[in-house]
């Protein structure tokens, strides 16, 4: 028997490089799958011989897009911060209550006390509400530990999920998020730890990127770049927390060591737009955090656009600044805030949203891709980031099997 799969009755927006519509939408399309794999994608009626005893299913004429990416979150985690929520609206601001011990720091608490199991139900619960909204990849990162055990057990966890086979996750090493108090007034000795650990967190196999924040509430310029040349002396690739707040130059930093991307940016100069653009580095908008933080200032999309820096959108999901567990709604939000067009909000959670994690095998629908994809109850993709508040996702296929 075939172990071929031809899905068809469907209208595909493959996002492939160059379509001439910019979507590629291809009407009474079909996607010739074999295992996890892609075999061909076009119209039904051009379907080639290989097709011929393949299992056949019928789409019901929905859209169909590639499996969406969420390529910056921080979704292991203990507890949440809903009060810290109710501080800010009594007119407390995040730097505040950063500088007093909250933020990151009270996270931190509550994923120490937090057991392994209880991290991953926690985890997993989110996971599954980004799942049942089409995401079929996504990135995970620790940095609610701030210990070697805590981050461990945190990047294990990440791990976890992506082995449950239900999603594919890649891990990010993120113990430069803050300073944990048994490092107080010691931030370069935590540095130095930060850069200890990661070897040993390598070799066990739970590390495929390392993140920093660069920030007057997180980590110098300075400080961030030793994390930087640990993760390339072992051949890690780097992304960074960048001129969320402030310009602290780390787009140009995180850009000579050929970042994966740099993401928030509301700070971004133009020196940083020049230098992203020169390194192919990622621009990843977080407009859940830009909303919830009531900032007032956007990123530089005009510059970011007119240099060609490709713009990825993600839900920077996090107990403290975007609790958020909509990809959808901050493609939305990506338009409304940031001014992104739906074709750039939509390839800024799949195939930008790809290049953001290193991967060229996905987030388009092309022969050769991963067979991840998604049905929508929708005509056109531009309705996907129109509607807010409702789910359009019908069915989820991720490596090439359907999701129950
Ligand atoms: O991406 N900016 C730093 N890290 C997170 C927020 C973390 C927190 O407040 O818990 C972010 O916004
Ligand atoms: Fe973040």
């Amino acid at each position: 028997m075939s172990t071929r799969t031809l899905w068809h009755h469907a209208t595909l927006a493959t996002l492939t490089h160059g379509a001439p519509d910019g979507w590629g939408l291809v009407p009474n399309g079909a996607v010739l799958t074999e295992g996890d794999t892609i075999l061909w994608v076009g119209p039904y009626d051009r379907r080639p011989a290989a097709a011929d005893g393949a299992r056949e299913v019928d789409l019901g004429g929905m859209l169909v897009t590639p499996g969406l990416i969420d390529c910056h979150t921080h979704l292991v985690y203990g507890g949440h911060r809903a009060n810290e929520a109710e501080m800010r609206a009594n007119g407390a601001s995040y730097e505040e209550i950063a500088r007093a011990g909250g933020g990151i720091r009270s996270t931190m608490a509550a994923t120490r006390a937090a057991s392994e199991q209880e991290l991953y139900d926690g985890a997993m619960r989110r996971v599954s509400a980004l799942m049942r909204e089409g995401v079929t990849t996504l990135e995970i990162k620790s940095g609610y530990g701030l210990s070697f055990d805590a981050e461990e057990r945190c990047l294990r966890v990440a791990r976890a999920i992506g082995a449950s086979g239900a999603v594919d996750v890649r891990t990010t090493y993120l113990a430069a998020h803050a300073l944990p108090p048994e490092f107080d007034g010691r931030a370069d000795d935590y540095i130095e730890a930060v850069c200890a650990w990661m070897p040993t967190l390598q070799a066990a196999g739970l590390v495929d990127a390392v993140d920093a924040f660069c920030e007057t509430i997180g980590f110098s310029p300075a400080q961030t770049q030793r994390v930087f040349e640990a993760a390339t002396s072992l051949g890690l690739p780097v992304k960074l927390h960048a001129e969320q707040l402030s310009d602290q130059g780390g787009a140009v930093l995180a850009a000579s060591y050929g970042a994966l991307s740099c993401d928030h940016l509301e700070y971004l100069s133009t020196a940083g737009v020049a230098a992203m653009k020169a390194a192919g580095s990622v621009a990843v908008l977080l407009p859940g955090a830009y909303y919830m933080l009531r900032e007032t200032r956007v990123p530089p999309i005009a510059s970011l656009r007119s240099a060609g820096v490709p713009m990825a959108v993600a839900t920077d999901h996090n107990p403290g600044t975007s609790p958020g567990l909509s990809l959808l709604l901050s493609a939305h939000m990506s338009c409304i805030f940031f001014r992104l067009t739906p074709l750039e909000a939509i390839k800024g959670i799949t195939v930008h949203a790809a290049k953001a994690l290193g991967l060229i095998d996905r987030g388009m629908l092309a022969a050769g891709m991963r067979a991840d994809f998604a049905s929508w109850d929708v005509a056109h993709p531009n309705e996907l980031t129109y509607w807010f508040g409702q789910n359009p996702c019908r069915r989820v296929i991720a490596a090439g099997v359907e999701r129950a």
